[in-house]
């Protein structure tokens, strides 16, 4: 299976802090954010990855990462996404490397406590379709949220006045070659962007999305400062740090 990571966008939810820098390269705790979604990747035994990215600072991902050894991968390899077009859009970035493989999707900005190694095998298993993952939330209408009827998902909306459950889809994502298709046929939304919950509603129209919720701690750092500072405080607590400890 290969590992596609994104890290594009504007970051306009975290403004001042990402004016003149990519939101990814923000520290969380003691290491750039981006170097998160990297090691649960490779500590998964996901080690051909893709990182795709966009904007000024491109290449300070190049400088920062090198060829993605120091996290035990096999390859890191680069896409530049040319416009803000959306999740599925930066996807689609990645046909020519996923090829005929299976892969897992992984949004720079989400922090994870639980290994994804669990998650993956059930998919590696299924045989056809798509995979999501799950966290139960206290604000659904933040996020993509699905209804669900077993492990399969029988409807999933992005960012719903009234959701349908308080399971918000998390930004890691199991596809097979069926994704790059869809994409090819997406329209943008209604913010100009090509939206992964069309991707996973495509999968879904057919039976063919599976999903798992999952343990222990989740946190999309990109979606306020508040956010950012909790997953910062979150991190630094799970690593022993102690703030009455703290000069
Ligand atoms: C994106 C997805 C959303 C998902 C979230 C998880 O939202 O569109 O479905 O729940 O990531 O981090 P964004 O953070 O880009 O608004």
């Amino acid at each position: 299976m290969k590992g596609v990571v994104l890290a594009g966008g504007l970051g306009t939810r975290l403004r001042s802090l990402t004016r003149i820098t990519n939101k990814h390269l923000l520290p969380v705790y003691d290491q750039p954010m981006i170097f998160y979604p990297l090691q649960k990747l490779a500590e998964a035994g996901v080690v051909d990855v893709m990182l795709v990215t966009g904007g000024s600072s491109a290449g300070d991902f190049l400088r920062l990462l090198g060829d993605g050894s120091r996290f035990g991968l096999e390859s890191l390899n680069y896409a530049y996404q040319e416009r803000e077009g959306g999740i599925a859009e930066a996807i689609g970035l990645a046909r020519g490397f996923v090829g005929d493989d299976r892969f897992v999707v992984i949004l720079g900005d989400n922090i994870m406590e639980c290994s994804l190694r669990p998650y993956l095998e059930p998919y590696e298993r299924q045989e056809s379709g798509a995979r999501v993952l799950l966290y139960e939330v206290e604000n659904p209408s933040d996020y993509g949220v699905a209804e669900m009827d077993g492990d399969s998902v029988v409807s999933i909306e992005e960012k719903p006045r009234q959701p349908k459950s308080n399971l918000a889809v998390i930004g890691v994502y199991m596809y097979d070659g069926y994704a790059f298709e869809v994409i090819e046929d997406l329209e943008p939304s209604d913010r100009g962007e090509l939206e992964v919950t069309d991707v996973n509603n495509a999968y879904r129209e057919r039976g063919l999305l599976k999903a798992d919720v999952i343990e222990g701690w989740w946190a999309d750092c990109g979606a306020s400062i508040d956010s950012l500072l909790r997953a910062n405080l979150r991190v630094a607590r799970m690593k022993g740090w102690k703030e009455e400890d703290t000069p």
